[in-house]
């Protein structure tokens, strides 16, 4: 018998008498198995082992999950998609939901759509973003918070942030207006919220679109005449579900607003910029896909294939969605467990240099949650005060095996890709000046707080920054 027929005997046999849902559930009750056995064998940490600012938590469901859905073999958006907008939406208490397939999808696709011809009467108002419009952000952050703003031709204005919040200056929102002005759109720094009652109250006052990258920061929640999630206060929210993120599914993003308008322009945008609201796979759900006059179409022509805007294709595969829906169900657990493990390192460190004999704070500047706020950590960021060198801090930090991150660009107008602007002065502009941007990006690094971190972890991490700090002042 020759071995492919062997095979093929062998594989019928696995199934033999088995209806597919039989089969399935076998199949799925192995991957647990397999999943328990070679994944997550929990041991220990024993000092000296590395330690990441950041590692994905995840257990058989998040597996069970994935191949389920690969079984089904439906691959492009479909019945885990759903579930997973729905519950998203429910979780952040939003109307609706866009998953895409990254962050930086997320964040270009939430600027872009306010740049669209349907938000040029709003009211009687043009709320659209032209190119040479500009957009309030900050330059301490990461680069695809800003870089839809200058492929699209707008200009980003920066502003400084404050230390140890990482957040943008408030007080410097006004003087940063000008009558270009069309929206505001910042990140929520390593978790902290910023002062988003100000920001809102700014944009509003100026009729400005508030855009909330939360990409680093879901879970966090924000006191505006009651606890709110970060994301849901501005006009659009964005996260990232990249592995070190709060929560992740390998690659992934999310858009979401209470906004029915800005969720179709969302929703075309993503979907090749297509008029029809039919997810893939479904037609003619609304009655009317040969009877609608479009553009300069022909009467009935397939609104299935009738385009008002020019899109892009940023969803994500059902099987990101699936392992999005194992971890959102873990997700408040995760959020807990950021928050203690923030606590236990900043208490850590004033106790372990106590003993040590100084005062970390004489040396470290030590983050804090911003007013009205509680923050779902991302990081533990820390700035050096003068007279402790990052550098050799950063490098005996690392070298004791403990992880660390600088807080992504630093000042993104001083890399490579601002160079030609730089020069020519133009594309962008800067208001006020970036003292604490600078001061960030020559000063201040961070570690993580992820929920897989256990106390033991969190006592080494400690002593080894408060250490390195003192060796290196
Ligand atoms: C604030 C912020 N926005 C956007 C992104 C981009 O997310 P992604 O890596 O999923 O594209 C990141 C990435 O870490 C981020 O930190």
């Amino acid at each position: 018998m020759g071995k492919e027929k062997q095979r093929c005997l062998k594989e019928q046999k696995m199934f033999e008498n088995m209806s597919e849902k039989e089969a399935r559930a076998k199949i799925l009750e192995s991957v647990r198995e397999y999943c328990g056995t070679f994944h997550n064998r929990t041991k220990d940490y024993e000092p000296g082992e590395r330690i990441p600012y950041a590692s994905r938590v995840y257990d058989a469901d998040e597996m069970e999950n994935l191949v389920d859905s690969a079984l089904e073999f439906w691959l492009t958006a479909g019945r885990y998609t759903d579930e997973f907008e729905r519950s998203f939406s429910e979780y952040l208490g939003i109307k609706h939901t866009a998953l895409v397939n990254s962050g930086s999808s997320a964040n270009l696709l939430a600027f872009m759509a306010l740049t669209s011809p349907l938000l040029s009467d709003v009211n009687g108002k043009d709320r659209r973003i032209y190119p040479g419009d500009e957009v309030i952000t900050v330059a301490a952050g990461f680069p695809t918070t800003v870089a839809p703003m200058v492929q699209y031709g707008a200009v980003p204005v920066f502003v400084d942030v404050t230390i140890p919040e990482y957040n943008i200056d408030v007080s410097r929102l006004e003087e940063a207006l000008s009558e270009k002005t069309k929206a505001v759109m910042l990140a929520h720094t390593l978790g902290n919220p910023f002062d988003l009652k100000s920001v809102r109250e700014f944009c509003d006052s100026h009729g400005l679109w508030l855009i909330e990258d939360n990409c680093d920061s879901l879970g966090s929640r924000y006191d505006l005449d009651g606890w709110r999630f970060t994301g849901t206060v501005g006009d659009i929210g964005t996260s990232s579900f990249y592995p070190p993120h709060h929560m992740t599914m390998g690659e992934g993003g999310a858009v979401y607003t209470d906004n029915p308008l800005l969720s179709r322009i969302i929703r075309s945008m993503r979907d090749w910029g297509r008029d029809c609201v039919c997810p893939s796979g479904r037609d003619n759900l609304c009655g009317h896909r040969f009877d609608g006059q479009y553009g300069e179409l022909p009467k009935g022509y397939d609104h299935k294939y009738v385009y008002s805007h020019f899109g892009y294709n940023l969803k994500a595969t059902d099987m990101q969605a699936a392992i999005g829906c194992a971890q959102l169900k873990k997700f408040p657990g995760f959020v807990k467990k950021r928050k203690e493990n923030f606590a236990y390192l900043l208490d850590g460190l004033k106790c372990t240099s106590e003993k040590m004999g100084f005062d970390i704070e004489d040396r470290l500047i030590l983050p804090a949650a911003s007013p009205d706020s509680d923050p779902s950590w991302f990081g533990f960021m820390m700035t050096c005060r003068p007279g402790v060198d990052r550098r050799s801090a950063v490098e005996k930090i690392e070298a004791a095996g403990v992880q660390t991150r600088a807080l992504f660009a630093g000042n993104l107008t001083k890399h490579p890709c601002f160079d030609e602007m730089r020069k020519s002065g133009r594309g962008y502009r800067i208001s006020g000046g970036l003292d604490n941007t600078d001061t960030i990006m020559n000063s201040s690094f961070w570690v993580g707080v992820y929920p897989g971190m256990t106390e033991q972890m969190l006592s080494h991490m400690s002593t080894v920054i408060a250490e390195a700090v003192r060796i290196s002042s």
